[in-house]
């Protein structure tokens, strides 16, 4: 068995050390093997523009920000998953990072950006993977990414047993669309939502909270609260990710048919 969970809560926008000491002190006691953390955790969403995105991302390879949270790992024998505003040179990101004890594990980058995020975010350029932690296969998608069901689906098919999905969630079909990615891939989820709002002088977005903990059939472990901060942790038997089957003669993995599949994998034309 091991231990996974989330720790929501409302980062104030623009307040990297502000929002990065709220997670030092919620993770100070935690006992668990991984936590995922919301979507843009340290920046806050809701950006004017690209220039001022800029102004709070940086190269998590340098980062002061990851090197707290690695000390964090160390300090409690911990791995994270964090959304992560990252910046590579004019490329700007809307990342997740995989932290443990020994620094910064992997770098994936949201590949599908919704709404303004189009406007100042580059799209994500890393193929989906899959990382061992703590026996662990774990992939990672980021918030929007939830409404394609082919990532979810790729990182079942690379092996993933949880999906850590960091998220700022403003639609409120995601929490129940998890639960059919975990069915349909038989994997665990984990979303980390934030709550509150972005007040900004030009617009308001608000976040829907109820981060979630779902198993591989789909039975909904635990769901937080819309609006307030929550630290959740749950044991999980990652055995019940590796079985893939959904009834006793149906594999959701081995009894795909690609071959009626094609106009997935074609160009969506843009
Ligand atoms: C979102 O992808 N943050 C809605």
């Amino acid at each position: 068995m091991v231990k996974v969970g989330f720790y929501q809560f409302y980062p104030e926008f623009g307040q990297v050390e502000r929002n990065l000491g709220r997670v030092l002190a919620a993770l100070k006691d935690v006992e668990a093997d991984l936590i995922v953390l919301p979507e843009l955790a340290f920046t806050g969403y809701y950006v004017r523009d690209r220039a001022e995105l800029e102004s709070l991302a940086d190269d998590p390879r340098q980062s002061a920000t990851v090197e707290a949270l690695t000390v964090l790992c160390r300090q409690r024998d911990l791995y994270l998953v964090t959304g992560y505003a990252e910046r590579q040179g004019d490329r700007t990101y809307n990342s997740a990072l995989l932290i443990g004890p020994e620094g910064l594990a992997h770098t994936y980058r949201k590949i599908h950006l919704f709404g303004t995020e189009q406007d100042c975010f580059d799209p994500g350029d890393v193929p989906l993977q899959v990382h061992e932690v703590r026996g662990m296969r774990v992939g990672m998608m980021v918030c929007f990414d939830w409404v394609f069901s082919e990532v979810a689906r790729t990182l079942a098919l690379k092996g993933a047993d949880l999906i850590c999905h960091p998220a700022n969630l403003v639609l409120t079909y995601c929490q129940q669309a998890m639960i059919t990615r975990c069915i349909e891939n038989m994997v665990y989820a984990v979303t980390a939502n934030r709550y509150g709002a972005d007040r900004r002088p030009h617009g308001e977005i608000a976040f829907t909270g109820q981060s979630q903990i779902v198993a591989p059939k789909g039975d909904l472990i635990y769901r937080g609260p819309a609006d307030r901060d929550d630290l959740a942790v749950v044991e999980v038997d990652i055995e019940l990710a590796r079985d893939k089957r959904i009834a006793a003669r149906n594999d959701v993995l081995a009894n795909r048919r690609p071959a009626f599949y094609g106009p997935i994998t074609e160009s969506a034309g843009m």
